[in-house]
């Protein structure tokens, strides 16, 4: 079973908490801004920043365009300034692909302005290993 860590990140809050994920799970966080091969797994986790609360236009429009046949089982996570869950678009355009989400989403704070210094923090991707492991063995169940 294949797994890819995805994510949109303006700041690079996003793309900390998606890099520990991956190195964690020995695979690869792939940044969607930036060209790349198709990703092709079985399952995907999806990180996104929070950005006058929602996602980004970038990570939607990227989700609209994943390939139907092999994605099977997708865990969505975000940061932002408050820790609350904004991935709503997301997470029912990734289901109108057939892709069954993970039950639980992780919503992490994100540094912003003077608000939540150093956050993603230690604990913070602590939190964000165990979760993917946590995908990955529900995904394989
Ligand atoms: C332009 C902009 C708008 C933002 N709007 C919100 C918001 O509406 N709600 C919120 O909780 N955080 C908001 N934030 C804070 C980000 O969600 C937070 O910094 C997040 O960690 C950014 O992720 P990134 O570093 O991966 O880009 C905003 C940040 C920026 C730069």
């Amino acid at each position: 079973m294949s797994v890819t860590v995805i994510y949109y990140s303006r700041k690079g809050n996003t793309r900390r908490v998606a890099e520990a994920m991956a190195s964690a799970l020995g695979t690869e966080a792939v940044d969607i801004s930036v060209p790349h091969t198709p990703v092709n797994s079985d399952v995907l986790i999806v990180g996104m920043g929070i950005y006058a609360g929602k996602p980004d236009q970038n990570i939607l429009s990227y989700i609209d365009n994943l390939p139907v046949n092999r994605i099977k089982y997708a865990g969505v996570f975000s940061t932002s300034a408050s820790g609350k869950d904004r991935m709503e678009t997301a997470v029912s355009m990734l289901r109108h692909k057939g892709i069954t989400i993970h039950p639980k989403h992780l919503n992490l704070r994100g540094s912003f302005l003077w608000m939540n210094r150093g956050r993603p923090d230690e604990k913070d991707m602590h939190k964000a290993v165990n979760f993917a492991e946590d995908v990955v063995r529900s995904a394989g169940e």
